[in-house]
């Protein structure tokens, strides 16, 4: 039988990436249970010391919608700003904004889905209103000198929906550049993406949004999230989103899981010799430690794996 082969890219990789750590923010909103505020600190702070500088910490959000972030004012006053830092939090709207800025955000995040049916459910609005809501607050962060980072959801496949057509996200994240975006996330909500799948969305969006300002945020439901990074580098983008220990959900996508974890990304750049400015240690000991907080295990395999090497090591030793 005669193998026919393919390719998923150029296969040039960058020397550096960025990778913007969520865990506080897109890893905690999903849990149930209450989550007292220093342990959040603590975890921004081993985050923070761990080189995780540009750090998603909390979302200014309807507390009804999003109980579990309800302590943002508390947790952003607490939080130490090391030189070079770049802390950011959501704002859906105005209100949002108005209550982040007493906080003095680096930055500020909106975000819209790329399917209707998941605009109504997570921001109770059509795509159309939510980029009108999110003018204010684009111009209000411009004219703060706020740096402005934006979401396209569900970039991949809906949960409600299913297929997402490309040129819906295509038409996101140009209307979300218009408004002003500094760097587009395009999400993978419910980790359905798959490798080919990436490349020919980042092949399309990069022809209105110019790929530095581009950024993998990828769900790994499926566990095709690292396939989807290597087949992201390979279509030149070198921003990621990831989350400690692989925590994370969406409250308005039943059944989606963590994102992908940062210790399992550092893990691959580091094997492809692309520098992240991470410390993959002290990484490994922060996922291992909010698992912990929480109750279960990590999600990260990386971290998981590390943690017991060093176990044994230890035990050898004692
Ligand atoms: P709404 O109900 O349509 O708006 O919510 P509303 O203006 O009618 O307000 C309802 C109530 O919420 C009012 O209070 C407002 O004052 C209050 P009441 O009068 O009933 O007492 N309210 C607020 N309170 C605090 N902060 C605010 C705020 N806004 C309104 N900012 C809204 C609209 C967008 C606020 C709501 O739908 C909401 O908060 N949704 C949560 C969305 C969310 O956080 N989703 C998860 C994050 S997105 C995500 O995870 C995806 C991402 O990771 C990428 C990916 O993976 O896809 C980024
Ligand atoms: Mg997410």
């Amino acid at each position: 039988m005669t193998q026919t082969y393919s390719s998923i890219g150029s296969g040039a990789l960058p020397a550096r990436v960025f990778i913007t750590e969520v865990g506080a923010r897109d890893g905690l909103q999903n849990e149930k249970q209450p989550i007292p505020t220093p342990v959040k600190i603590e975890l921004c702070q081993r985050l923070l010391d761990a080189g995780a500088l540009q750090l998603e910490a909390t979302s200014f959000v309807s507390p009804k919608w999003v109980p579990q972030l309800a302590d943002a004012a508390e947790l952003m006053a607490a939080l130490p700003r090391p030189a070079g830092s770049r802390i950011s939090v959501l704002t859906p709207n105005m209100k949002g904004f108005d209550a982040a800025l007493a906080s003095n955000p680096d930055e500020v995040v909106i975000f819209a889905a790329a399917s209707e049916a998941f605009s109504m459910r997570n921001i109770n609005c059509s795509i159309s209103e939510s980029i009108e809501r999110f003018r204010p607050v684009a111009e209000a962060a411009h004219a703060h000198r706020l740096r402005l980072r934006a979401s396209v959801s569900v970039a991949f496949g809906c949960p409600y929906q299913g297929a997402v057509p490309v040129e819906s996200v295509v038409d996101v994240a140009k209307r979300l550049m218009d408004l002003g975006a500094h760097e587009i996330s395009i999400a993978d909500t419910i980790g359905v993406g798959t490798a080919r799948q990436v490349v020919q969305v980042f092949d399309a969006v990069s022809r209105v949004v110019p790929l530095d300002r581009l950024c993998g945020h990828y769900h790994d439901t499926y566990g095709q999230a690292i396939a989807n990074i290597v087949a992201s580098l390979e279509a030149g983008v070198y921003r990621f989103d990831s989350s400690i220990a692989g925590l994370g959900g969406c409250p308005y996508a039943k059944g989606a899981t963590g994102n992908v974890a940062t210790e399992d990304v550092v893990f691959l750049m580091q094997g492809l010799g692309i520098d992240t400015g991470l410390d993959l240690g002290k990484l490994v000991d922060t996922g291992q430690w909010i698992s912990a907080q929480l109750g279960r295990k990590s999600m990260s395999r990386a971290g998981n794996a590390m943690a017991a090497k060093r176990q044994q090591a230890e035990a050898a030793a004692a």
